[in-house]
């Protein structure tokens, strides 16, 4: 049933008057991507939510995930690989359509965030965003990527005081995904070292657990081998075997995708840092990390895979699909679909972060990334963004932060007030 509405929604879209020729190339985008991804039933996700159902939720993450790294289109790439890019997203002008994708695109930059990375003294990794057609249309059909328009929304609502409602933008189309990919690079030839997260061997730093900190390495290689020596960070490591580049999602650069990256400060930090050298055509970027979130209930479903040499085992590994692909059997995979529930064995919220993209998050009084969970900060999202890296527990009393006094919220992302121009 929720698949028929859904469907039929699509079809009427495409039936609208012919507009703008990049309107028509937006509606040709939108039929190669209309099947991009059907919502689940929500009030049967509300359920899972409701009872602090892992074993339901952690089964809808892994379909999620098969259902966003299915090959697509004539390329075959994997079908979030085929979605658009936070600079494309939030640029003043529209985005090459779906057909003519390519791997590199979403690597795009803007020149703020090459300024933000050149000025960043954080650990470099290259981190992206990923917007599927729902999420970019209903951004940019909204005004979402202008700041102007959320000036508008912020004006004060004269509904009485206290009557619970709040300045919002827009509600999502309950198809919208958006994702956060963080990626390491490996040479053509040789080896490099990658840390590898142990929760146990990894106790809270007041300071944040960002990688540099993590007790264990392990070497990775285009093609898998026997011992090799490797360099980080001032030390210096005989591994006993280099991982194959198989055993992660990878992308292979050509120049062109190459020098794409070499613009963009951060991610040629991490490129000297690592492999001692600028990337260049041959060279492969390693998926380390993947958060995904979808608008399939009112404060979205969050999940988060990150790469690990045992996935098998483990709280992390459960629920993992029999018939699932390579790559994607050596990630393990946490998910959230409420800042408390179900509860930690000691009471408290519940926790679910991801080693390279919130660990790294210092401690401002409630605990630090280790201890984070991604609805409870996301739901502050809102312009103007007030805090967004500060770690709280549980549910934010309402009346903090997002949609209070003058604010709007901005439905659980934060790349909307942080990107807007
Ligand atoms: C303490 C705050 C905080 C926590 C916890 C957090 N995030 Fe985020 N997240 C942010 C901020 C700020 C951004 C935007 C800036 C950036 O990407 O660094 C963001 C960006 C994202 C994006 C890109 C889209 C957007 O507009 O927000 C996704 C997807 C995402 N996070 C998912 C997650 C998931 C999944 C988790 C939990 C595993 C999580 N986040 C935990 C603060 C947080």
């Amino acid at each position: 049933m929720a698949r028929a509405a859904a469907l039929l929604v699509v079809a009427v879209a495409m039936v609208l008057p012919t507009g703008s020729a990049h309107e028509r190339a937006l509606r040709a985008a939108a039929s190669l991507t209309a099947e991009d991804f059907v919502p689940a039933n929500e009030a049967a996700l509300e359920l899972l939510r409701e009872r602090g159902d892992l074993v339901g939720q952690r089964r809808h993450l892994w379909q999620v995930l098969a259902n966003i790294t299915e090959p697509s289109g004539r390329s075959g790439l994997a079908r979030f690989m085929t979605w658009f890019g936070a600079a494309e997203t939030f640029a003043e002008r529209p985005a090459a359509p779906a057909a003519l994708r390519t791997a590199a695109m979403p690597f795009a930059i803007d020149e703020r965030s090459a300024l933000r990375g050149s000025l960043s003294n954080q650990p470099p990794l290259i981190v992206l965003a990923h917007y599927n057609d729902a999420a970019y249309r209903h951004i940019r059909t909204n005004s979402l990527h202008r700041q102007s328009a959320l000036a508008a929304l912020q004006a004060p609502l004269t509904t009485p005081a206290g009557s619970g409602s709040a300045n919002a933008i827009p509600a999502f189309p309950r198809a919208a995904i958006v994702l956060k990919s963080a990626w390491w690079p490996v040479p053509a030839e040789g080896a490099v070292a990658m840390p590898v997260w142990d929760a146990l061997a990894n106790p809270a730093h007041r300071s944040g657990n960002d990688y540099p900190t993590w007790k264990r390495v392990v070497a990775v290689c285009n093609r898998a081998s026997g011992a090799v020596d490797v360099a980080l960070l001032g030390r210096t490591m005989r591994l006993q075997q280099c991982i194959g580049i198989e055993r992660f999602f990878n992308l292979v650069l050509d120049a062109e995708f190459a020098a794409l990256l070499m613009q963009e400060p951060t991610a040629r930090k991490l490129a000297n840092m690592v492999i001692g050298r600028p990337l260049r055509a041959g060279d492969r970027l390693a998926l380390v990390a993947l958060h995904v979130t979808t608008r399939e209930i009112a404060d979205w479903v969050w999940g988060t895979l990150w790469w690990h040499d045992r996935a098998d085992s483990g709280p992390h590994a459960a629920g993992r699909p029999v018939a699932q692909a390579a790559p994607w059997r050596s990630y393990v995979l946490d998910v959230a679909f409420d800042a408390d529930r179900p509860r930690e064995p000691d009471g408290s919220a519940r926790i679910v972060f991801n080693p390279w993209l919130e660990a790294r998050f210092a401690d401002s009084g409630h605990g630090g990334g280790t201890v984070s969970n991604c609805v409870s900060c996301h739901t502050r999202a809102a312009s103007p963004a007030l805090d967004p890296f500060r770690v709280t527990r549980g549910a934010e009393p309402p009346t903090v932060g997002a949609g209070s006094g003058s604010s709007v919220s901005t439905s659980s992302l934060w790349s909307i007030p942080l990107q807007a121009r």
